[in-house]
């Protein structure tokens, strides 16, 4: 018995680094997949691949090689779910690409294709997924649908070189919170990840930091990241809604997030020179200059 047996399952990006771990993971827990990713359908890409490595573990899984953010893509995507399985219950938003570059530097086809990737493709998947529940609800259905976003901690702490990127991951928190908002009714909850890994992505950054030695825990693997993924797309994590976690490794972290670190309160208008006066009761219990970058 795994804690997915039954469902129908879409992950995006999953032929290479985390979304493939998600996907080995969520069909071992019983889930059938669609393993979703560019680069082709043939014996050769990654997401045959990984559905060949899912099919050799006993598990049940299709490829899809849809650009998902493209409006049509991701309407395929989905298409394939329900033509193939019957139905869609879980959506892990996870394909993603990195074009970094300092702002000042920054092309707008740079700023474009990350954007594109990333928010137009939690988003283009999202609004797919959300007509078939709302239409299977309005029917008569109880719907079990669960999303789980990628976000990162760029998109919460904001990692210089990464305006694109970090902006859309931004976007796709809040995202994350308003579809919760909008499709709870429908018994569909959202929820994101910000992950730590070792992939083709981050090869330059943790290439060789925290590698394991042979037989030594590798907290650095993308597959430590898919458990948490796996809890989300269960049944135990139904009262589990628009949150973010930070994951790798060992640890899992809630985040909380904007939220009152100072105030001036009155019940009349503020001149700029009464404002630069009150500066000090303003930023009294908080520095004025940038935030820090990280929570440890
Ligand atoms: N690795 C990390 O430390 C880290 C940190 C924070 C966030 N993330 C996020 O995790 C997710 C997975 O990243 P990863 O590190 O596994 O990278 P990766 O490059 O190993 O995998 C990303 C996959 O997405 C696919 N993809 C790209 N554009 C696509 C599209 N339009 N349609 C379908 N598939 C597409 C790629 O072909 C690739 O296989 C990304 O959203 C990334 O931003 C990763």
């Amino acid at each position: 018995m795994g804690m997915l047996d039954g469902k129908v399952a879409i992950v995006t990006g999953a032929g290479r680094g985390i979304g493939r771990e998600e996907a080995l993971l969520l069909a071992a827990e019983g889930a059938k997949v669609i393993v979703n990713d560019v680069g082709g359908a043939g014996e050769e890409s990654p997401a045959r691949q990984t559905v060949a490595d899912i099919e050799a573990a006993g598990g049940t899984a299709a490829v899809n090689d849809n650009d998902i953010s493209s409006w049509a893509g991701a309407e395929g995507a989905v298409a394939q779910a329900v033509d193939t399985w019957g139905q869609l219950d879980i959506l892990v938003n996870n394909a993603g690409i990195l074009r970094d570059k300092m702002s000042f530097s920054m092309s707008e086809d740079e700023w474009d294709a990350v954007i594109k990737v990333h928010l137009k493709g939690h988003f283009a998947t999202s609004h797919f997924a959300a007509i078939h529940w709302r239409n299977r609800s309005k029917a008569g259905e109880d719907v079990y649908g669960r999303i789980i976003n990628t976000s990162s901690e760029s998109g919460l702490f904001g990692n210089a070189g990464q305006s694109n990127y970090g902006a859309a991951k931004a976007g796709i928190a809040m995202l994350t919170v308003i579809l919760g908002r909008e499709l709870e009714r429908y018994g569909v909850t959202v929820n994101a990840i910000s992950p730590r890994a070792r992939t083709r992505m981050t090869e330059d950054l943790f290439g060789e930091m925290g590698k394991a030695e042979e037989g030594q825990f590798d907290a650095f693997g993308p597959q430590n990241v898919a458990p948490l993924v796996a809890f989300l797309a269960s049944p135990e994590a139904g009262d589990v809604n628009g949150q973010n976690f930070v994951v790798f490794g060992g640890s899992v972290w809630v985040m909380e997030g904007w939220k009152p670190a100072g105030s001036l309160v009155r019940d009349h208008g503020w001149t700029p020179k009464e404002l630069a006066d009150a500066k000090s009761q303003l930023f009294a219990d908080r520095n004025s200059g940038l935030p820090p970058f990280s929570f440890f």
